[in-house]
This record gives structure tokens, sequence and C-alpha cells, in this order.
């Protein structure tokens, strides 16, 4: 689905090769994890991957719509209803409720009265979580704010998840939560998931395993 992409970027510190020339095909389904050092490119990769960033060369294909090709309408109408993404810090809005923040891709996406409600009772649930509906994100844990934003990245039920660090700020067992919340959410809903990580910890929690080093695929490894 990825094919020969590369990004450059040009700042104060010169040209950064940030991914070069990479191809990848990750099955649909598949829970994959892009690992590397700091640097190495994943961020700018699943950046590229979700349309966040435009690379120069290559061709992105995201379930046969070539993503990179899209008009700013299109891409927004398709990152709105095929893609989840979660973040290193989870970017839940801190003005919202937990409820609120499950509940706004279903908005967008038109999910709303009954339906939308049972939804985000059903992945309250899921995330053991159901007490949490009325609070505010800065009352809740590091673990607790990424399986919010876990439930919320997922609740539209995206063709494509991408998590960036998901676990970072997080102890070992929480990551590992994390990583396995992903892994049922994701074969749940039929979700492919890309996962950029340092983690090694989580590796037993993936399908597959892509080393990335100064932008370029050094390897894959099935699990
Ligand atoms: N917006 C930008 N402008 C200039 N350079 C950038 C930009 N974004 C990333 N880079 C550079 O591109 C390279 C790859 O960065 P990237 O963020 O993809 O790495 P990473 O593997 O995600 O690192 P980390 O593990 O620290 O998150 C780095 O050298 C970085 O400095
Ligand atoms: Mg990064």
């Amino acid at each position: 689905m990825v094919s020969h992409i590369s990004k450059t970027f040009r700042s104060g510190r010169g040209q950064v090769n940030a991914v070069v020339d990479v191809s990848l095909k990750v099955p649909t389904g598949c829970f994959a994890a892009v690992m590397g050092k700091s640097g190495s490119g994943k961020s700018t990769l699943l950046n590229c991957i979700g349309g966040l960033e435009i690379p120069e060369r290559g061709e992105i294909l995201c379930f046969g719509t070539p993503i990179n090709r899209l008009t700013a309408g299109a891409l927004s109408h398709f990152q709105r209803h095929h893609l989840g993404f979660v973040f290193q810090r989870g970017n839940l809005l801190s003005y919202l409720t937990v409820a609120e923040n499950i509940g706004l891709p279903l908005t967008l996406n038109g999910i709303v009265g009954a339906a939308r409600t049972k939804r985000i009772e059903t992945l309250l649930a899921e995330i053991d979580l159901e007490t949490a509906a009325k609070a505010l994100p800065h009352e809740l844990s590091g673990g607790e704010t990424q399986r919010v934003s876990v439930a919320r990245a997922i609740a539209h039920h995206p063709k494509l998840l991408l998590a960036d660090e998901p676990t970072a700020n997080l102890d070992t067992t929480s990551g590992a939560q994390i990583a396995q919340l992903m892994r049922n959410m994701g074969r749940e809903h039929g979700s492919t998931i890309i996962m950029a990580t340092h983690d090694r910890d989580l590796i037993d929690s993936v399908d597959v395993v892509i080393t990335i080093k100064d932008g370029q695929v050094q390897g894959e490894n099935q699990r």
C-alpha cells in the first residue's frame, strides 16, 4: 500500500531525509509495529500514511484510495470516515468529558441519537471506564487517558488505526494493556493497525515488526 515514498524536510538544520524510498504492504486486519531509534522517521512515515504529511515522491494506496493525490476536501472526508489516530499524549479535548470525546468521531460521521449513546456505552465498557463517562481528561491517569484515546480513535470503526507512540508515557504494564486493547478492538472492528513504538515489550502484541533506520526499512519480521 506504500510504494517508494520519500519525504525530505528543509529546516534550520539543513536537509533531512526523514523517509527514503519506503515501500510497505500491511495486510488488512494486521497489527504492525514500526520500530526504530529516535529520529529514524517513524512519525513521518505514519503521518504520510495518514495524509498528515504529503511525501514528495511515491504513492500511498489506503484501501485502494491514493490518499496523497486527493484534494484537501476529499482527504479530510477520507480521514474522518476511514482513519483513526492515537498520539503519544492522547490529545483528548480538555473541555469535553470522556463520553463526549469518544462521541466526537461518531457525531462527525453522522452517528447520532440512541445509536451514538449505545456505541459510547459499549466502548466505555470495553475500556473498563464506565464510571468515568462524565470525567474531564485532566481527572484521568496516563493509562486511562490512552484507553479513552484508543476508544475515540476506533469509535467510528476506521479501516486503519494509526498510533504514534501510544504507550510512550506509560509504565510497562499499562503500555502492554494499551497494546492489547488496540489488538482486541482492532480485531473486533476489523481495523488494520500501524503503531510506531520504541517499546520492545509490545512486540508480543503485534503480528509484524517493521524496523526502520535513517528513514529506510531494514526488515520485516512476522511474529
Ligand atoms: N517538521 C519537520 N521539520 C524539519 N525536520 C523534521 C520535521 N519533522 C521531522 N523532522 C526530522 O525528520 C527526521 C525523522 O523524524 P521523525 O519524527 O519521523 O522520527 P521518529 O522516528 O518519529 O523519532 P521519535 O522516536 O523521536 O519520535 C528527524 O531527523 C527529524 O528531526
Ligand atoms: Mg516520532
